[in-house]
C-alpha cells in the first residue's frame, strides 16, 4: 500500500473508531474529554499528520485536503452531539429539581397577642370610649416624679415600702425605675398647664412599672393603668361611677363594688377597690379566700399638695385617680392562677391564652 493510501485508510478507521465514540458518550463531561483526545493538540488526528510531514512534497495537498475533510467531520459530529447532550443534561436537571406540588405544606401557627397587652388594650379602650385621653410617661423616672410631687416626701415611709430599683446614677438627679405609673398624672398635668389649658382634664395611662419582688401575685416588672379626671365639682361618686362601669363593662357583667378605707400619700380621701367575687359571686370560695369580695385596685381623691405641685389650684378644682395592676385583673378574667406564667413565655400557655387579632 502506498503511504498515501495507508495515511487515507488510517484516517477513514480514526473517522469511524471518533464517531461512534462520539455518539456513544454518556454526557457533557465525557464529551469534551473526547474532543480534546482527538483534535486536541497531543491529539489522535495530529498524530496522523505528523506522517504527512514524510510525504512528497505532491502528495502533501492531497492528503492535507483529507485531513480538514476528517477534521471538520469529527467537529460537526462533536457538535451535535454536544447539543444532543445538552438537551438531555436540561431534561436531567429539569427532573432532578422538580418540585412536588402535590405534598402538603408545613403550616406556620398565627401568632397571637400576649394575654398581658390584650388586657392593657382591652382596659384602655374601655376608657378611651369614656372619653378619656391616653397617655404615657417614662418608665426611667426621678424622685421627683415618681415621689415627691406626689406627696411622698424623701422621709416619707412609702418610698421604703415602694421597693425601687434605682438606676446607676449619670448625672445629679437619681433616676429610678418608676413604681407605678402615678407620675403620669404629674407629667400630663404640668404639660397641659404648660400648654395653657385648664382642667377638664380625663387621662387614662397605661405602662410598665417595676418593684424588686417575685412571687405568685408579684412579678418585678408588672402593668398598671392609671387614670384621673381633674375638674371643678369631681366628687368620689363620680370615682364609684366610673369604676362601677369599667369593672362591669370589663368583667362582661354586672359586678358589685365596695370601697374600703386606705391611705394613700397622693390621695385624700383613699380608698381599696374591691368588687364581688367573680369566681363565687359573693358566696365566699377559695379565691376570695371565703370574703366574698377581691381586692382590685387603689383610687382615691387627688391630694390638694399634688394638685398644688403642679400647679393647679386646689380650692378651684378637685380629681379623683386611681391605679389598677393588669396582670391581676387579667387573672381574674381568665382564672390564671400564677402571675409568673405570663412571663415565662411556655408557648403552651401563651397559646392557650394569647388572643388572636
Ligand atoms: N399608685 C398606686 C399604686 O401603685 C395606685 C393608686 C393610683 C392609688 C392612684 C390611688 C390613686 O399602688
Amino acid at each position: 500500500m502506498s503511504e498515501i493510501d495507508s495515511l487515507k485508510s488510517q484516517l477513514e478507521s480514526l473517522q469511524a473508531e471518533a464517531l461512534a465514540a462520539f455518539a456513544a458518550a454518556a454526557d457533557l463531561d465525557a464529551l469534551q474529554a473526547l474532543r480534546v483526545s482527538y483534535l486536541g493538540k497531543k491529539g489522535a488526528l495530529t498524530e496522523v499528520l505528523k506522517g504527512v510531514g514524510k510525504l512528497p512534497p505532491a502528495d502533501r495537498p492531497v492528503i492535507g485536503k483529507f485531513v480538514n475533510q476528517t477534521k471538520q467531520a469529527l467537529a460537526q459530529a462533536l457538535d451535535a452531539s454536544e447539543a444532543k447532550l445538552a438537551v438531555k443534561a436540561k431534561a436531567q436537571r429539569i427532573e432532578a429539581e422538580r418540585i412536588d406540588v402535590t405534598l402538603s405544606g408545613r403550616k406556620r401557627g398565627a401568632g397571637a397577642l400576649h394575654p398581658v397587652q390584650h388586657g392593657l388594650d382591652e382596659i384602655t379602650a374601655i376608657f378611651s370610649q369614656m372619653g378619656f385621653a391616653v397617655a404615657e410617661g417614662p418608665e426611667i423616672e426621678d424622685e421627683f416624679h415618681n415621689f415627691d410631687a406626689l406627696n411622698i416626701p424623701p422621709e416619707h415611709p412609702a418610698r421604703a415600702m415602694h421597693d425601687t430599683f434605682f438606676v446607676k446614677q449619670m448625672s445629679d438627679t437619681p433616676m429610678l425605675l418608676r413604681t407605678h405609673t402615678s407620675p403620669v398624672q404629674i407629667r400630663t398635668m404640668k404639660r397641659f398647664l404648660a400648654e395653657g389649658d385648664e382642667p377638664p382634664l380625663a387621662v387614662v395611662a397605661p405602662g410598665r412599672v417595676y418593684r424588686c419582688d417575685y412571687d405568685v401575685t408579684h412579678s418585678p416588672m408588672f402593668h398598671q393603668v392609671e387614670v384621673f379626671k381633674v375638674d371643678r365639682d369631681v366628687s368620689m361618686a363620680h370615682l364609684k361611677g366610673v369604676l362601677k362601669h369599667f369593672l362591669s363593662t370589663y368583667f362582661e357583667k354586672d359586678v358589685a363594688i365596695r370601697l374600703r378605707p386606705h391611705y394613700f400619700p397622693f390621695t385624700e380621701p383613699s380608698a381599696e377597690v374591691d368588687i364581688g367575687c367573680v369566681f363565687c359571686a359573693g358566696k365566699g370560695c377559695r379565691i376570695c379566700k371565703g370574703s366574698g369580695w377581691i381586692e382590685v385596685l387603689g383610687s382615691g381623691m387627688i391630694h390638694p399638695n399634688v394638685l398644688q405641685s403642679v400647679g393647679v389650684d386646689s380650692d378651684a378644682f378637685s380629681g379623683f385617680a386611681f391605679g389598677l395592676g393588669v396582670e391581676r385583673l387579667v387573672m381574674l378574667k381568665q382564672g390564671i392562677p400564677d402571675l409568673r406564667l405570663f412571663f415565662e413565655n411556655d408557648v403552651r400557655f401563651l397559646s392557650r391564652m394569647g388572643v388572636a387579632k
